[in-house]
């Protein structure tokens, strides 16, 4: 018996993994946790599975429901949405699933970030403009941040900033980022990438505030930085021409000569 988790992708059906599929459709038991899993994505699990939506359970009933499974010999799939190296409290389910030595697989899935990308149809680094994207969140209710994990901090960077679960903490974003970052740094804000009611606003750090009002509070992603409308940037160095690489020796002088896979 095994607990299979596996990342179920930011909400579009078919962005799930083949592996993540397979894993689901081989499982008797299906964890899945709440309104941001696709209905769509429980089709996969095979006929008469035992299927529960952990949205309303405290962690020690979500372990109970695996040690019955345990018991009965039965895989279970645990479906969080996205990718689970992110914010999907896989980390204290392993804790106990290792104290009880129940054995674990681990399946990624498309993180949010990247379908909020996808969706903006923007590449979050680019040549010298910004070489590192930060995912990160503001405080929450049930979450505080590290001391040196500020928003104000991680702006000093430039970096290209993917803030989740923050969409309802605003103008204390702004108020965080407009000193390094600029009243003029591009943002966009995407609702629920990749579901069919997916919505997008893209502003600017000085107009964002205005533009989001009336959205809703939940389940966006902010995105900062130059990168969201970069203007004229510079080519990177792996396909200009005369760049000799490995894939690629410029000549037979070249270091990489011969070298070619
Ligand atoms: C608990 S976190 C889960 C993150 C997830 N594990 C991942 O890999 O993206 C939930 C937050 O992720 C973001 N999020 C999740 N799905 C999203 C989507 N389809 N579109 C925009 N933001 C999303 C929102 O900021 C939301 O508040």
């Amino acid at each position: 018996m095994t607990v299979h988790f596996i990342g179920a992708g930011p909400g579009a059906p078919d962005l799930l993994t083949l592996r993540g599929r397979d894993r689901i459709a081989m499982s008797p038991v299906c964890l899945y946790a709440g309104s941001l899993i696709p209905e769509a994505l429980l089709e996969h699990c095979p006929p008469g599975a035992r299927i529960v939506n952990t949205a309303p359970m405290d962690l020690d009933q979500i372990i109970a429901e695996i040690v019955t499974a345990h018991a009965a010999g039965q895989d279970v799939a645990r479906l969080h949405s996205g990718d689970l190296s992110i914010w999907s409290a896989m980390g204290e389910q392993l804790r106990r699933l290792r104290a009880l030595d129940i054995p674990v697989t681990i399946t990624p899935g498309v993180p949010a970030f990247a379908a909020a990308a996808a969706a903006l149809e923007v590449e979050l680094t680019l040549p010298e403009l910004a070489q590192s994207v930060v995912l990160t969140r503001t405080p929450g209710r049930a979450s505080s941040m590290p001391a040196a994990e500020t928003l104000v901090a991680f702006a000093a960077t430039q970096a290209t900033l993917a803030i989740h679960l923050s969409v309802h903490n605003l103008p204390q974003v702004v108020a965080d980022l407009l000193p390094a970052y600029g009243g003029d740094c591009p943002v966009a804000v995407v609702w629920r990438a990749s579901w069919p009611d997916e919505q997008i606003v893209r502003a600017t750090l000085s107009t964002v505030e205005a533009a989001v009002t009336g959205r809703p509070e939940r389940t966006a992603l902010i995105l900062v930085g130059r990168v969201l409308a970069p203007g004229d940037f510079a080519t990177s160095s792996l396909y200009a021409q005369g760049y000799d690489r490995r894939f690629r020796p410029q000549s037979a002088e070249s270091r990489f000569a011969g070298d070619t896979p």
